[in-house]
């Protein structure tokens, strides 16, 4: 494409801007210490993961292939159940949030979510625009859940079914919410119609390699996982990764015709170039 001159010189400003504004970024976590330009020459194409990551499709510019193998490797990671999960790559944490509370909708229409006031502001958003029942949990000073008060609040909505959305890694202090006490109050209460989802956005791609490990993935008892792929991993583009329970996703699934796959994801055009950067 022939830039004229004009156009030229505003991008070259653009670049030199952004490349001091990348500099002196501090504060959010986000890797900059990347270099993709590997695949550069993959610009050039129109991807689309459009549908199912596991279903190939009638569009053929994708790299579902990558994706699968991006999901595999953090169902592994992530001791997922291995013939009972399911998952996709999204725009970001919060996509992976609304669809997990998506799926916990669909399985318990009528739970009652809780969730910790050190969770990300989008979750408000989110549970406003599924139109869930939610209930905020007071956090304690370091940004965990207070467990007291998740147990107090049950206590008196023991006859609901309850969602848990628990924070691995708040945005402000990184705290984690335990998800093997949250399910040791859920049983004292005998709640067995339950949802735990975490929201790992933050630190899904590191709490793996903790010592100790948090107790925040499948084998700990999570029903899906939410991850950000451009916080620790870095990407150029922002992603994420949703994991959840094949079970649940197969709820919601429906074949569309014209793209020859599964509608099961939350957007129908799908990035394709962000599997290839994860
Ligand atoms: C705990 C937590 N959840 C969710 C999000 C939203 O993630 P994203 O910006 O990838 O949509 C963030 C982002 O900072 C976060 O820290």
């Amino acid at each position: 494409m022939a830039l004229t001159k004009q156009d030229k010189l505003r991008l070259d400003c653009f670049l030199t801007k952004i490349k001091k504004d990348a500099d002196g970024f501090l504060g959010y976590p986000s890797a900059k210490d990347f270099d993709f330009s590997i695949f550069n020459d993959y610009l050039r194409f129109p991807f689309n993961n459009i549908g199912d990551p596991f279903i190939d499709g009638s569009y053929k510019v994708s790299s579902k292939e990558f994706e699968r193998e991006v999901l595999e490797e953090m169902a592994t990671l992530l001791r997922a159940p291995e013939d009972d999960w399911w998952g996709y790559i999204t725009n970001g944490g919060t996509e992976g949030n609304l669809y997990s509370l998506y799926l916990a909708r669909e399985l318990n229409p009528n739970a009652i979510v809780y969730f910790s006031q050190a969770s990300h502001y989008s979750v408000t958003k989110n549970l406003h625009f599924l139109n869930m029942r939610h209930i905020m949990i007071r956090a304690q000073d370091n940004g965990e859940m207070d467990y007291d008060d998740l147990a107090e609040t049950l206590g008196i909505h023991r006859d609901v079914p309850a969602t848990i959305f628990a924070n691995i890694g708040t945005t402000m202090t990184e705290a984690k919410d335990d998800i093997t006490k949250i399910q040791s109050i859920l049983d004292g209460f005998t709640i067995v119609n339950r949802y735990i989802h975490c929201d790992a956005a933050l630190s899904g791609t590191i709490a793996p390699f903790l010592t100790p490990r948090p107790a925040f993935d499948f084998a700990d008892g999570a029903d899906s996982i939410a991850i950000s792929g451009h916080k620790f991993i870095g990407s150029p583009i922002p992603c994420g990764i949703v994991l959840a329970k094949k079970h649940a996703v197969d709820r919601i699934a429906q074949s569309i015709a014209y793209i020859g796959t599964l509608d099961t994801t939350v957007s129908g055009s799908r990035n394709g170039l962000t599997p290839l950067y994860l």
